[in-house]
Order: C-alpha cells, then structure tokens, then sequence
C-alpha cells in the first residue's frame, strides 16, 4: 500500500538539505542519514506531522520517539541534564547514544512524540548530513528507523526507497551508514540504566560511569512492535526467511550468514553466503548486518543460519538483533 505521495530522492548536497528543512516546516516528512541507521524524520513539536510520521511507518501504536537536536544547548531546551547524565553526553556526544532524560519544563515536543511521558529520549546524532539538517531546520526532529514497521532498518537511501517510497516527502542520500546499528539508550531517570545496547559498547559507558550498567526492558522494546508483555521476547528486525541463531552447520538452500575467516560444515551446499566480518570485527559486523539480512532475504533462501557472534563491544546490539529477529512471529 502507498499512500501516493511522490517521494523525491535527494543526494544530500547544501542545497538538498535545505529543501528537507523546508519540508519539516510544513509538515512534511525527510528520511535523512544518521551514522547508526537512516531515520524517517519530523519536526517534533508539530503533532499532525508526528502522526503522518506513525501512518507512513504503517506502526502498531504510538511508542515514544526520540528527539534528535544538534547540540547540547538544544538538547537543554527539551530536557534536563544532571551531572551524571551530562557526563555521558559530554562523552559521547555527537554519536550513537540516546539518553532517556526528564523533560524540560517548557519542552516544545509534541505529546504524541514522547507517548505522555515526562521523561524524553534524546540524541546528537553525528552524522554530517543530520548535523546540517537539524542546523538548518533550527528544531528537534524526532526519527524512528526510516523503515516499515516490522522490517529490519535501513543503512542505504535504497532500503529506505524500498520501504517507504509513495509513502513519505523526500529521502536524502547520503550513502551508506557506518554503525549500521540503532543508538543505545541509557535511561537517566532512577540511575542509569541500559533500556537497548546498541552503536555505543556497554563497556565504554561502564568505563566512564565507573559502574556497571542493568539492562532493562521497558514497555517499548523498539519503535516497530507492540509494547511488550512481560517476559516476552519481541519478534522484531525480522527478515521474511526464518533466522536460526549460533548455527554450526548450514543445510542445503539455507543463507548462511557468517562471522569470521572459518566457515562451518556444510557451506558449500549454501544458497546464498553473506560474511558480515571476514576478520572477525564486531565494528565491521554491526555496519553490515541489517544489509546483509535484506541481501539473504532477497536471495529467496530457505532460511538464514547465523553463525555465533561473540558478545563483547558492539557484539551485544548484533546479538539482540539477532534474537528479536530470529524470535518466534505474530
Ligand atoms: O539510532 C537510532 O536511535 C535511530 C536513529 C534514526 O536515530 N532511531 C531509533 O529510533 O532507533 P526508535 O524509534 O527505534 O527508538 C525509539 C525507542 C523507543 O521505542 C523506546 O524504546 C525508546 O526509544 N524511548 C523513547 N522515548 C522513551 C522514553 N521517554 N522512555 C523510555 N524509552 C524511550
Ligand atoms: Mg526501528
């Protein structure tokens, strides 16, 4: 289903960036790059276009969205910082960390953008284009993954083309992403806490904290499902093919996604074999993972075998994609 609108696709020169500073301002919607994934943007202080947002997602419910700004000033305006949280944005900001933070006194973002919380999730992305763009455009953007609810998230202008053409304003391309995994938020409300592992290692924020992070799931695992039901393990990322996890063997037909210079039995019988890592680099891995699951799925494969991820630095995200997607269906 579209919802026919003509999308324009973009290279994201100067110019490109202010056309997509002008959609926001009226209310339009902007896929932009950011250095995790590309982001299906809106201005987060208008609520009809933070509800087209939802609609051209095709998204189950209306779960918080983060507010992306360009710097810590703007990010003041909407949230407030302690000294801890603070640190963690000083560290990491620009970069691939969301921070769950209490919302500012005269926070300008919609209701429907942060769920009726008083608390707002907040990112400086780094990515040049999303830096222009957010200076251009002068206020927060919120941004969900520029995919179709449910689908695995975007790395190239090209996936987003394919989820969302007809259905959203303008895509900037930027080419392809260089994290390739979501932001990872730390919640800042009641201690800091892990809500989702992701572009920035647990054990980097550990260091700076000098203490161990919880990792918590919250009612709203991720911006593409329901929110969870205790204990449940979300379906999510999920590519058509079946996904088996930490598979020492492939069968014939089946994608074989790899992990490493050694190839487990059977791989010659494979129908398709995708490396995420010849080397062996969690880094490298998480960059190509949600591309390399849209290229097995489109090989027409019996099903995905994964080889085993070791957990360690960004290993914890690719490991969490990868059971949400392998994670039984609705
Ligand atoms: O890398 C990223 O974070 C990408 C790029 C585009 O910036 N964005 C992204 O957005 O992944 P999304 O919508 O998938 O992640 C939003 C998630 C929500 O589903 C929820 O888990 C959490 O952020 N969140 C947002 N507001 C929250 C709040 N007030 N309290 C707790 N969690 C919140
Ligand atoms: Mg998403």
């Amino acid at each position: 289903m579209t919802l026919g609108l003509t999308t324009q696709v973009l290279v994201a020169d100067a110019s490109a960036i202010d056309a997509a500073a002008g959609c926001f301002a009226g209310g339009g919607l902007v896929a932009f790059p950011t250095e995790t994934v590309y982001g299906l943007g809106a201005d987060a202080t208008n609520s009809r276009a933070v509800a087209r947002l939802y609609e051209a997602k095709g998204r189950p419910s209306f779960n918080p969205l983060i507010a992306h700004v360009a710097d810590l000033a703007a990010a003041e305006a909407i949230a407030v910082l302690d000294s801890r949280s603070r640190t963690l944005a000083e560290a990491f900001w620009p970069g691939p960390l969301t921070l769950v933070l209490p919302k500012s006194q005269d926070c300008p973002v919609s209701d429907l953008a942060t769920a009726g919380l008083d608390t707002i999730a907040v990112r400086i992305p780094a990515h040049p284009v999303a830096q222009a763009l957010l200076r251009a455009f002068g206020k927060p953007v919120v941004a969900p993954s520029a995919n179709i609810s449910g689908h695995v998230s975007p790395t190239t202008a090209a996936h987003v083309r394919s989820d969302l053409s007809g259905r959203i304003d303008m895509i900037l391309d930027g080419g392809p992403v260089h994290v390739g995994v979501e932001s990872t938020i730390v919640s800042c409300i009641d201690g800091p806490r892990l809500l989702r592992p992701g572009g920035a290692a647990r054990e980097a924020i550990e260091r700076l904290l000098g203490e161990p992070l919880a990792l918590v799931q919250t009612p709203f695992a991720d911006d593409d499902e329901q929110p969870l039901a205790p204990g449940m393990l979300a379906s999510h990322y999920a590519p058509r093919a079946r996904v088996r996890l930490n598979a020492e063997n492939v069968a014939p037909g089946e994608g074989l996604l790899a992990f490493g210079p050694t190839l487990p039995e059977g791989h010659e019988r494979a129908g398709a074999v995708l490396n995420l890592s010849e080397r062996g680099d969690v880094v490298e891995a998480a960059a190509n993972l949600f591309g390399s699951l849209r290229a097995l799925d489109a090989k027409n494969v019996t099903g995905i075998a994964v080889m085993p991820i070791p957990q360690d630095g960004l290993g914890e995200a690719i490991n969490d994609r990868l059971r949400r997607a392998a994670a039984p269906r609705p």
